[in-house]
């Protein structure tokens, strides 16, 4: 199959930023997450965190890959429920996520009250290479650790950051993602480790004995517009989904044809009445360290 014209989506990070909005939109990524803030996080992390903070002393927070900061400030306002002073820092590597992320920080003043950002322009690479000690409460790396070059001494990284009695949350798909089987079928559109799954990581922890637990959430992508010449706004999507630059007006006829066969197939998504929803399903993973 020739796919040699396909620009990685990883190499254009605007273009990258563009097709992830579209993405979330879609997913109604943020209402489904906030869902499971309200739920499942506010028992799982918060309700477990074993901080006893001192009036003056700030629960410490470390985001990885946090991108606009949509999915954090929803957990900084669960968190500021039980801690009512936090630091917050932000290791990001695109300015135009952090940008986002900043404009929106200011935008919830009122609700994120106590919360101090601290915002890194880096890799968690960089960041881990400048040899910075502190050790948090907190962690979460939501959807991001395909990006990293070694997901699995990244985790040890993250893990010897937390003090005994943090949690660390890891959010990526689940094996059962439609998504990725779409990956598995054609290999030649994995960027960077995006065919890494919630199991990855429950081995990577398994391997040094180190205990969770796993959430899993169940969530639909509704494609049905990718399938529409005419819906130019679900050409982002599609590049989304096959990390590729302007998909639809590079890749060659019959490469599109039976890759969109069979992302619309039922090995990787549903059909409900009139809507092809492609299976997105996602694992949280949930470490305390004792
Ligand atoms: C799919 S987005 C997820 C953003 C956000 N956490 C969310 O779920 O909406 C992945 C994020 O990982 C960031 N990223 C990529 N490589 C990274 C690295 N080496 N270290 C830290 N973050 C990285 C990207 O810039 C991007 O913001």
């Amino acid at each position: 199959m020739d796919t040699k014209s396909l620009q990685s989506l990883l190499s254009d990070p605007s273009h990258y930023a563009k097709a992830f909005k579209v993405f979330c939109a879609r997913s109604d990524k943020l209402r489904v997450f906030s869902d499971w803030v309200d739920g499942v996080f506010s028992e799982a992390v918060v309700g477990k965190l074993q901080a006893t903070l001192d009036g003056q002393e700030e629960l410490r927070v470390l985001g990885v890959g946090s991108g606009s900061g949509e999915q954090d400030c929803v957990m900084l306002e669960q968190l500021k429920k039980r801690f009512s002073l936090v630091n917050n820092r932000v290791v990001e590597p695109s300015d135009k996520m952090l940008v986002q992320y900043k404009a929106l920080a200011q935008y919830k003043t009122h609700e994120l009250q106590g919360v101090e950002c601290d915002f890194r322009q880096q890799t968690l690479e960089q960041y881990q290479k400048a040899g910075d000690a502190t050790k948090f409460h907190f962690i979460s790396a939501v959807h991001c650790m395909y990006y990293l070059d070694d997901y699995d001494s990244s985790l040890e990284y993250l893990y010897n950051c937390l003090i005994p009695g943090g949690a660390i949350l890891v959010i990526l798909k689940s094996e059962n993602n439609g998504w990725n089987r779409f990956l598995d079928r054609f290999p030649e559109l994995r960027r960077g480790g995006c065919e890494i799954t919630s199991a990855d990581i429950r081995n990577s922890l398994d391997r040094r004995g180190i205990p969770y637990t796993q959430y899993h959430q169940p969530n639909g992508l509704d494609v049905t517009k990718c399938f529409d010449e005419t819906a130019d706004e679900d050409s982002l999507l599609v590049d989304f989904l096959t990390h590729s630059v302007n998909f639809k007006e590079t890749a060659p006829e019959d490469v599109q044809r039976s890759m969109m066969e069979y992302l619309a197939s039922s090995d990787c998504s549903k059909r409900e009445n009139n809507t092809i929803l492609l299976n997105i399903d996602w694992d949280a993973v949930v470490i305390i360290k004792q």
